[in-house]
C-alpha cells in the first residue's frame, strides 16, 4: 500500500493512490471532530460527511426534516435513527465518496452502527474507527468558546483558537455566528446523550479492531498528524 505523510507545509498530500475508505470519527461534543474532519479533507481529498452539519441545513432550509429534528437538537437530544440513517442514505450514494469519506458524528447509536455495519459489508475496506478524547471542563470550554463561519465553516474558538479579527472569518471575512446548542445548558444534556446512547458505540468499534483512540488536547496540526498515521497503520494489510 502506498503510504502517506503530512509535508511540513499544511494541506499537501505527499502520495495521491492512497485510498482512506470509510473512517468514523468518534468522541463527545466539543472534542474536535469536525476541525480534525476538514484537516483530513485538505490532505486526502475525500468528503467530510457530518451529520450534524446535515441537520442544521435541514433547519436552516426549513424541509420536512430540518422541521422534525429542530426542537431534539435545541434540547440536545438524538434524532430518530430512521431520520439519520435515510439522509446518511442519500450522502453515502454520492459520487465524491468512490475513495472515501470521514463521517463525523455518526453513526452514534448501537442502532445506527449495526446499519451502517450492514451497508459497509459489501465495500472493498472496512471502516476505521478514531476516537478522539479531551476531558469534560476542555470540552465545556471549547463548547462555549464556539464559533463558525456560515459561508465557509470554519471552525474558531475565542478562547484557544480565534479568528484574527474579532468576530470576522479569516477566509470570507463574515460575521461568526453561534450554534443555538452551544449552551452550558445543552452541552451537559448532549453529553447525557453521548454518555448514554454514543459510548456504546465507541465500544462496540473498538471490539471489532481496526480502532484506534487519540489524545485531543493538543495542537489541531498534531492530533492530525496521529490520526493520519493511526489510519495509515489500521489500513495496513486491509486493502
Ligand atoms: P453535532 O453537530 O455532531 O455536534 P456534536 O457531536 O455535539 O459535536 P460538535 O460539532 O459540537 O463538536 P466537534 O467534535 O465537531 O468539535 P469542533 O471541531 O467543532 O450534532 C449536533 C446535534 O445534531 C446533536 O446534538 C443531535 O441532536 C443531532 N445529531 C447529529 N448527528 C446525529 C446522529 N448521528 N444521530 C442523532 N442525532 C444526531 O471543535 C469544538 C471547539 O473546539 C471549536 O471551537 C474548535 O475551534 C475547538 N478546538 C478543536 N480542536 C481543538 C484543539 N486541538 N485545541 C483547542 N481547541 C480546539
Ligand atoms: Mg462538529
Amino acid at each position: 500500500m502506498a503510504s502517506l505523510t503530512i509535508s511540513a507545509e499544511r494541506g499537501r498530500v505527499a502520495e495521491t493512490d492512497f485510498a482512506p475508505g470509510p473512517i468514523l470519527l468518534l468522541g463527545a461534543p466539543g472534542v474536535g471532530k469536525g476541525t480534525q474532519a476538514k484537516e483530513l479533507v485538505k490532505l486526502w481529498g475525500i468528503p467530510q460527511i457530518s451529520t450534524g452539519d446535515l441537520l442544521r441545513a435541514n433547519v436552516a432550509q426549513g424541509t420536512p426534516l430540518g422541521k422534525a429534528a429542530k426542537e431534539i437538537m435545541a434540547r440536545g437530544e438524538l434524532v430518530p435513527d430512521s431520520l439519520v440513517e435515510e439522509m446518511a442514505e442519500q450522502r453515502l450514494h454520492e459520487p465524491d465518496t468512490e475513495k472515501g469519506y470521514i463521517l463525523d458524528g455518526f453513526p452514534r447509536t448501537l442502532g445506527q452502527a449495526a446499519w451502517l455495519d450492514g451497508k459497509l459489508a459489501a465495500e472493498s475496506l472496512p471502516v476505521v474507527a478514531v476516537s478522539i478524547h479531551v476531558d469534560y471542563n476542555q470540552l465545556l470550554r471549547r463548547i462555549t468558546g464556539r464559533q463558525n463561519c456560515p459561508v465557509c465553516q470554519t471552525i474558531y474558538n475565542v478562547f484557544v483558537n480565534p479568528p484574527r479579527r474579532e468576530g470576522l472569518c479569516d477566509v470570507e471575512g463574515a460575521g461568526l455566528v453561534q450554534r443555538a446548542d452551544d449552551t452550558e445548558e445543552v452541552f451537559k444534556e448532549r453529553m447525557r446523550a453521548y454518555e448514554a446512547l454514543t459510548a456504546p458505540v465507541v465500544e462496540h468499534y473498538r471490539s471489532l479492531g481496526r480502532f484506534a483512540e487519540v489524545d485531543g488536547d493538543r495542537p489541531i496540526a498534531e492530533i492530525a498528524a496521529s490520526i493520519v498515521a493511526t489510519v495509515e497503520r489500521l489500513r495496513e494489510g486491509s486493502s
